[in-house]
C-alpha cells in the first residue's frame, strides 16, 4: 500500500540537523513536550492533543498544550475559547508567553495560535525558534507540554515536532493516513534524526484494528527507515466526541466516561509509564532549551 512513496532500496540517511545548535545547561526536571503529529488533515490530531493534555491534567499533572497549527488555529475552538491575542502577538514584542495562556477546564493551559491571521501562516524558521525558546523563559513551566501540530509537512510542523521530547503519530485507518505519516516519519528521521515515534490509532473498532494498522506502518517504516515506532494505545471512533465537538467542550469534559474518554485516560496512563527521555545526541533547537549536544542517537 506504502510503494507509491518509497524509492527501492531507499537507506535511512542520518544527516546533520537543520535547526542551528542550542547548547543549554542545566535541565529542568519534568518539563516533557510531546508533539502531536500525523501528516494527514483530520486524522484527529488536535482532538488527541486536547484530550490528552486534559486527560493529563485530570490525573494532577501540570500541562500546557500549544498551538502550532500556526494560522489556522483549532484548540481555542475546540475549547469554546476566545483568545483576544496570539504567538503573532508574542513575536511582535506585544506580549509574553505568560500573557498569552488561556484557562482551559480541569486545569488545562492554552497557547492559542491564532486563526486567519495571514502573517502567522508565514512564519520562518526563526520565528519558529524564537516560539519553541520563548518555553526557555517561563517562569513556572509545565510537567507535559502537548503540542499540536498542523497537517502536512511544512518546515513548521518538522521543527515542532523534533523540538518535542516525544513525537506522537495519529493515524486513522485510510491509506492517506499511513503514507502520509510514513512521508513524516521519514522527513523527521532523515533530516532531524527523530529515532522513536509512538503511534496512536485514531477512529477505529477495536484494538484488533488498531495493532493492524501500527502492523502496517512499522512493516514498511523497519524496511527502508532506521526508526522505532512504539504502539502507544487506540481511540474508538465515537459519536460522544463528535457531539462534544459541536459543543466546544472537550469529550474528556464533558463525557468523561464516554469510550473515548477512557481511551484518552488509558492513553495518559501511557504516557506516566514512559521512562525519561533521552536527550544525548540533540543539537537541535528544542523546547525547554535542556538538551546537552553530543554525537550519539536519540
Ligand atoms: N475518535 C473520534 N471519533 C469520532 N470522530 C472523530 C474522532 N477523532 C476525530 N474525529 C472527527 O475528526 C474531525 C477532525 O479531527 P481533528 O480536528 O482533531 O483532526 P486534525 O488532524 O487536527 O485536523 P487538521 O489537520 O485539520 O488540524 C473532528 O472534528 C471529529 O469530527
Ligand atoms: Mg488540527
Amino acid at each position: 500500500m506504502l510503494s507509491g512513496i518509497i524509492g527501492h532500496g531507499e537507506p535511512a540517511p542520518v544527516s546533520g540537523h537543520q535547526a542551528s545548535s542550542l547548547a543549554a545547561p542545566a535541565k529542568k526536571p519534568g518539563c516533557r513536550a510531546i508533539a502531536v503529529a500525523g501528516g494527514k488533515g483530520g486524522v484527529g490530531k488536535s482532538t488527541v492533543a486536547v484530550n490528552l493534555g486534559m486527560a493529563l491534567s485530570m490525573s494532577g499533572h501540570e500541562v500546557m498544550l500549544l498551538d502550532a497549527d500556526m494560522g489556522l488555529a483549532n484548540v481555542d475552538v475546540l475549547l469554546g475559547l476566545t483568545p483576544s491575542r496570539h504567538i503573532g502577538h508574542m513575536l511582535d514584542g506585544q506580549c509574553s508567553l505568560e500573557d498569552l495562556l488561556l484557562q482551559a477546564p480541569h486545569g488545562l493551559q492554552v497557547i492559542p495560535a491564532g486563526s486567519g491571521a495571514r502573517r502567522l501562516a508565514r512564519l520562518d524558521n526563526g520565528e519558529h525558534a524564537a516560539v519553541i525558546r520563548a518555553f526557555d523563559d517561563l517562569a513556572r513551566p509545565p510537567q507535559f507540554l502537548l503540542v499540536d501540530t498542523a497537517a502536512g509537512l511544512a518546515d513548521s510542523v518538522a521543527m515542532f515536532a523534533a523540538a518535542a521530547d516525544d513525537l506522537v503519530l495519529v493515524v486513522c485507518d485510510e491509506p492517506a493516513s499511513l503514507t502520509d505519516a510514513y512521508a513524516l516519519i521519514k522527513v523527521l528521521s532523515r533530516d532531524f534524526g527523530v529515532r522513536r515515534f509512538r503511534m496512536v490509532a485514531n477512529m477505529v473498532r477495536n484494538e484488533g484494528e488498531a495493532r493492524q494498522l501500527h502492523l502496517k506502518l512499522s512493516r514498511v517504516s523497519d524496511r527502508f527507515l532506521d526508526v522505532v515506532i512504539d504502539f502507544m494505545g487506540w481511540v474508538p471512533h465515537d459519536e460522544r466526541l463528535r457531539q462534544a465537538i459541536r459543543q466546544q467542550r472537550a469529550v474528556m469534559d464533558l463525557w468523561p466516561s464516554s469510550r473515548s474518554s477512557l481511551a484518552f485516560k488509558k492513553l495518559a496512563g501511557a504516557v506516566d509509564k514512559w521512562t525519561e527521555p533521552e536527550r544525548t545526541g540533540l543539537d537541535r533547537i528544542a523546547f525547554f532549551g535542556d538538551r546537552v549536544p553530543s554525537t550519539a542517537g536519540y
